[in-house]
């Protein structure tokens, strides 16, 4: 194993010395006959994943994950660095910047999800460990956030980094928190991870699990209302509506509140394997080019228990993604591989280094080179421009000021300080009034 990953880097370094240019390559095509094929598409269209956790990857063996990120010139632990992405031609990518759900880490939201946790902390240095690594290697990655600046990058052969949340515990229960992520450049925001939020119902069933998912809480076990003040205003900031995770009525009611494409940015096809983390077909038949339908995509995951845990490979992947499309359409499909979120990928995908062995598999089924580059990224771009234009749109509407109806730290009359010193008379007046209405109460 070893010693055929150290193979593939060598052979990859004699490439790029020799032609002092990036070329993508796979060690053991699946189909040789397709391997030249499926190159010249890698380097003629961008491929782009829509779920990596890398930052999770630092943040959980590093003790400085900053200190650490050189590392990723190198053989870094996981499914991913950047040699291996060089070799598999990987373009760009949405990297989370993650907080796991609160009781993962001992922490309970309570009831209401009111009582505090770390989520907020997590993601943003994530987010600034991910500025890091472009600090660190300029040449090779850049920021992106539109579709143009994607294709920008690939024109520059850099790796386009984009940003994605996985999961509305991430904020507080606070479009304000979300509006200030938008700002940083979030492109996407799963409504859940693997538990439910003061936002929407999470379908459970997460890696790990073997498909059983979690009991209600909500009314309906689907968005709340806090949770349509949230999708309006994603749409407002051109933030993608991410439904993978959630449930099938979150799912449901957020496709019928979006004004927007929604993606699922890691799932596959519940038909195909019937896992609560999968789309079912009638969902999956809202989503496609007629009217009346959501013009989102689903980007099919690697995961081998979400893929056929009795039968994990690629082709089976390749099973989801063409039904997928049989519902939907090839134009409502992609690749979001979820790697390093992962224990096991699907054999034939093991890494980033093997999305040749994708390509050539489209092709062995007779896709066509436009269809496979809309799978590659194209139909991606296009759900992003299609966000961006419903931004466009919505630019003279105004901020929400929707807060959460259970919240109890508003007004914070602590914050006056020890016998309300930090309060001028007037304001000391309307705190007073304010403590003597509540007492009346
Ligand atoms: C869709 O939205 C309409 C209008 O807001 C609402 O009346 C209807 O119940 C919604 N349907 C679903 C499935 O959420
Ligand atoms: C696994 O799935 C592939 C793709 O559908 C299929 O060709 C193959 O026969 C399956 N193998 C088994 C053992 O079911």
């Amino acid at each position: 194993m070893f010693h055929q990953f150290l193979f593939t880097l060598l052979t990859f370094n004699i490439l790029v010395n020799a032609h002092g240019a990036q070329k993508p390559l796979s060690s053991t095509p699946l189909h040789p006959q397709h391997a030249e094929h499926a190159l010249s598409l890698l380097e003629k269209y961008p491929l782009i994943d829509t779920h990596i956790d890398l930052s999770a990857t630092f943040r959980t063996i590093e003790r400085n994950p900053w200190s650490a990120v050189h590392k990723l010139d190198l053989a870094y632990p996981g499914h991913i660095d950047l040699p291996r992405a060089r070799a598999g031609g990987l373009a760009g990518g949405f990297f989370t910047a993650n907080a796991p759900c609160p009781k993962a880490v001992g922490q309970d939201p309570g009831p209401d999800f009111l009582n505090p946790t770390d989520s907020i902390q997590h993601v943003l240095e994530s987010m600034d460990l991910i500025r890091k690594w472009i600090e660190v290697f300029p040449d090779q990655m850049k920021r992106c956030r539109t579709a143009s600046d994607v294709r920008q990058a690939f024109e520059e052969k850099k790796l386009a980094v984009m940003i994605g949340i996985e999961g509305t515990h991430q904020l507080s229960n606070s479009l304000a928190v979300m509006r200030m992520y938008a700002e940083l450049g979030v492109g996407y925001v799963t409504l859940t991870h693997v538990c439910h939020s003061s936002f929407a119902s999470s379908n459970g069933g997460g890696a790990g699990t073997s498909g059983s998912t979690i009991p209600p809480i909500h009314p309906g076990n689907g968005l709340t209302s806090l949770g349509v003040d949230l999708v309006r205003e994603l749409n407002r900031l051109g933030v993608m509506v991410d439904l993978s995770h959630v449930s099938d009525d979150t799912a449901r009611q957020a496709i019928n509140v979006s004004r927007a494409p929604v993606i699922w940015s890691h799932s596959g096809a519940r038909a195909v394997n019937n896992h609560p983390r999968n789309v079912p077909d009638d969902i999956l038949d809202m989503i496609g080019d007629k009217s009346g339908q959501n013009r989102g995509i689903v980007l099919s995951v690697l995961y081998s228990i979400f893929i056929d845990k009795d039968n994990a490979t690629l082709a089976r992947v390749v099973d989801h993604i063409e039904h997928i499309a049989s519902r939907c359409g090839k134009a409502h499909v992609g690749l979001g591989s979820d790697f390093n979120g992962i224990g096991s990928s699907v054999l034939g995908m093991e890494d980033v280094s093997k999305w040749p062995n994708m390509i050539q598999e489209f092709i062995h089924r007779g896709w066509t080179d436009d269809e496979i580059a809309g799978l590659m990224g194209g139909n991606l771009l296009r759900v992003m421009e299609e966000v961006e234009y419903v931004k466009n749109q919505l630019s003279s509407e105004s901020a929400s000021t929707t807060i959460y109806e259970k919240r109890k730290d508003l007004p914070a009359h602590e914050w006056g300080g020890p016998n309300m010193a930090y309060l001028a008379d007037d304001v000391k007046e309307v705190v007073i009034a304010q403590k003597r209405l509540r007492d009346e109460l």
